[in-house]
């Protein structure tokens, strides 16, 4: 007697981490689906949702409601499919936490097969994978493909070990591992298992599992050119070994293709719009620091984006700060000249403190990151008491696990 209830609220042996972002629909399926495939393993599932548009927080407590193997985490004021499943992991206790999405693409049936292969042969992570044996990429469009193979190849750079398909956001890991590298995961984006892979200072014990990734029916997929670049910013960050913001590697990136553009504005107004070099040289890094601006608010600071009167506010400042950086950057990189250093030494290190300087002053004074996060968050708050109350209603749908 005292067996079976010890055995009752044991914690599962398996963690599934389902993040969502406006899936509503696809939740009644997946968890149908995970019920059958899984019939005689011991497991719960835990929705972590970014307070979706549709309301799918409110639809995976109403299932949750009459299956307790469901629980829900419900982010407010956050996105990210890698901190979604970070953070989902977190909160669970079982020995095995497996990552899948909640759109049907991954095929729940080949769960039990990952679970035993991590168990049997004592591994940190089992990958469902869709190059090897057993494993397809289905219908995916020619240029997702592509795109996966490209994503693979660069993410050789940083994993610590060779798989078929680091992209793939279906896999299980054995918690102590988790435990092991959560402190160095960066959590940027989408791709967690390549953040998880290389996050380890020793080796990873990994093995793979192939699966037939499945067409979307229902909802739209979030991958867009800012993933693409998150993509980026987790290889960097990962390369320099987290030692600079992730928000700075960002600004430095725009920062680089700023000169790209300078450099052809200027070209362009000396000699198409006949301008004299001077008036060139100026108009081409007037409009470089306004495209700069741009991309920073939506990129680099979008957590803490302008809109409206702030905006303009915010460019003015931009351009002042960035005023003062090129002077700091020309005076140093003289100033180094004059005592001797070869130019391009004295140039990179004139870039290095300009760009420096000019990443400061956007943080502390044109995008006020500390200070607006603060508030952004208490206003988020706000908002979503309000629609959690509206959604109540509009949001039963029959449980049916
Ligand atoms: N919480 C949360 N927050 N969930 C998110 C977010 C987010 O910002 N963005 C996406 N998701 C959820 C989706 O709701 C879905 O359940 C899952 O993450 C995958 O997102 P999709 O938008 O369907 O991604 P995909 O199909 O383009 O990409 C998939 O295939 C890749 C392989 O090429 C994902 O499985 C990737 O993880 C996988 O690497
Ligand atoms: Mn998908």
């Amino acid at each position: 007697m005292l067996y079976c209830m010890r055995r009752r609220n044991r914690v599962p042996e398996l963690t599934i981490v389902v993040p969502t972002y406006n899936e509503r629909k696809n939740l009644v399926p997946f968890m149908t689906n995970l019920a059958s495939a899984l019939a005689g393993i011991d497991y719960e599932a835990i929705v972590v949702d970014d307070d979706s548009m549709d309301s799918t927080a409110a639809a995976a407590r109403s299932l949750a409601q009459h299956d307790r193997r469901i629980r829900v985490l419900q982010r407010i004021g956050r996105r990210g499919l890698a901190s979604a499943a970070v953070e989902g992991m977190l909160a669970a206790s079982s020995p095995f936490l497996l990552v899948m999405d909640a759109d049907l693409q991954h095929d729940e049936r080949v769960i039990p097969a990952m679970l035993e292969k991590i168990k049997a042969e004592r591994l940190d992570v089992v990958v469902a994978t869709r190059n090897a044996e057993g494993g397809s990429m289905g219908e995916f469009a020619k240029e997702r493909v592509g795109l996966s193979k490209a994503g693979r190849f660069l993410s050789s750079m940083v994993c610590r070990v060779p798989i078929s398909d680091p992209m793939s956001g279906f896999f299980v890991v054995r918690s102590e591992y988790f435990h092991r590298v959560v402190h160095n995961l960066s959590c940027i984006g989408f791709k967690i298992l390549v953040d998880l892979l290389a996050s380890s200072r020793e080796p990873v014990r990994v093995g793979e599992v192939g699966f037939r990734f499945r067409n979307r029916v229902h909802g739209e997929s979030k991958l867009d050119i800012l993933v693409g670049m998150e993509y980026l910013q987790l290889l960097l960050h990962k390369l320099t070994r987290g030692m600079i913001p992730v928000s700075y590697l960002l600004f430095g990136m725009i920062g680089a293709v700023g000169v790209v553009c300078n450099f052809v504005l200027a070209g362009l107004f000396s000699y198409s719009f006949d301008l004299s070099f001077k008036s060139a040289q100026f108009a081409g890094a007037l409009i470089t620091i306004a495209i700069n601006f741009l991309l920073n608010n939506e990129l680099t600071f979008r957590s803490a984006r302008l809109r409206g009167r702030r905006f303009l506010e915010g460019l003015g400042i931009f351009y002042a700060c960035c005023s003062i950086g090129l002077f700091a950057q020309v005076m140093v990189a003289n100033g180094l000249r004059a005592g001797g250093m070869n130019w391009p030494t004295a140039t990179l290190a004139g870039i290095a403190i300009g760009s420096v300087w000019n990443y400061s002053t956007a943080f502390l004074f044109v995008w006020q990151v500390r200070r607006r996060r603060t508030q952004l968050l208490a206003e988020a708050y706000a908002d979503a008491g309000a629609n959690l109350m509206g959604a109540r209603s509009a949001t039963e749908i029959p449980p049916s696990c």
